[in-house]
């Protein structure tokens, strides 16, 4: 059939682009040292100059922008009792600690489940503002969300995997490394397997999450991380989750805990 015959192209181009030898062989086998001597590498070590430039400058970096308007929303947008984010976590969050943030995903003994910076800031549109709840990696919740964490930036990622984290964290593991799709591929084929290969213009990285929620060039937004795992699945013609499922949420504290140790670039600039 046509569609079957494009799909293995797809296949053989993949593989072949894959298993490329030459110069990308080379960066490969460097970034791939680079991993095992040092544990965690941010995907900003894998950006071409000009992009890690614009991420530093913060008014080049277009994720700011995001930031900015979810200060904004934090600070004024008043709920029917005239309460703001600000009234309880101070003006700018100033009563939010950085060290805490740098903690998400975290276990919520309450819900008796891990909730997500993004899900925590739900949960708190609904239940302390009364609103309707915001669709998971939506607009209004993506610019709380990169907000908040952007106070956070500098600080190591540290989510605690070891607790009742760890059912979780590795739930989150097989999901990354079981193979799916029409490509048959998983997750660690790209991001373990293949880091330095270059797959249609990028060049793969360990797929860390230290620089999200972030702001996508291709996209001309700030995407969030459930965002992404989607990209990736439709990447290998996989099926999609939806955003904010149980499944997204053990993978996020799988790959957010994977790179602790990481320094905390939100809003990051990636292709
Ligand atoms: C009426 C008070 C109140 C308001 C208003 C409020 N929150 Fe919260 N927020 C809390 C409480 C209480 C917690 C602790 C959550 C828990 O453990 O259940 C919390 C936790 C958080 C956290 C996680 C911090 C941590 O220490 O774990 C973030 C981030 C956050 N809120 C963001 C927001 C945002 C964004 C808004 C506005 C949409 C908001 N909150 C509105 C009371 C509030
Ligand atoms: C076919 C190869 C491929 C597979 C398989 C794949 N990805 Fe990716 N992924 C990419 C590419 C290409 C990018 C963009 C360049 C980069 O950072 O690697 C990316 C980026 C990412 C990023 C953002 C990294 C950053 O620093 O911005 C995350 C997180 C990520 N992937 C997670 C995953 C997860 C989780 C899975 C499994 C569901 C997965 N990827 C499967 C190719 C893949």
């Amino acid at each position: 059939m046509y569609i079957k015959s494009l799909v293995r192209c797809g296949l053989v181009s993949l593989v072949f682009t894959l298993g490329a030898g030459g110069a990308s062989a080379a960066i490969a086998t460097e970034s791939l040292s680079m991993a095992k001597t040092t544990g965690p590498v941010s995907g900003y070590d894998f950006l071409q100059k000009e992009t890690q430039q614009m991420q530093d400058d913060d008014f080049l970096n277009p994720g700011m922008q995001w930031v900015d308007a979810g200060r904004e929303m934090f600070n004024n947008l008043q709920s029917k009792d005239d309460k703001t984010c600000a009234s309880c976590h101070g003006k700018n969050g100033s009563k939010l600690d950085p060290k805490r943030i740098a903690q998400y995903p975290v276990f919520n003994e309450k819900l008796g489940k891990p909730v997500t910076l993004q899900g925590q800031v739900n949960a708190c549109w609904t239940k302390q503002l009364g609103y309707h709840p915001l669709p998971y990696d939506s607009e209004a919740v993506i610019k709380l969300e990169v907000f908040v964490h952007n106070l956070a930036r500098g600080e190591k990622v540290n989510v605690q995997v070891d607790g009742p984290l760890k059912p979780y964290y590795e739930r989150g593991e097989t999901i990354y490394r079981t193979r799916a799709g029409q490509l048959d591929m998983a997750c660690s084929v790209c991001h373990d397997n293949n880091i330095g290969k270059k797959i249609r213009g990028n060049t793969l990285s360990q797929g860390q999450a230290n620089g999200y929620p972030a702001y996508r060039l291709q996209h001309g937004r700030v995407d969030g991380l459930h965002s992404t795992f989607n990209e990736c699945y439709r990447l290998f013609r996989a099926s999609e989750m939806p955003p904010g499922n149980d499944d997204y949420t053990a993978l996020e504290v799988y790959v957010t805990g994977r790179g602790n140790g990481l320094t905390i670039e939100t809003p990051g600039v990636r292709f």
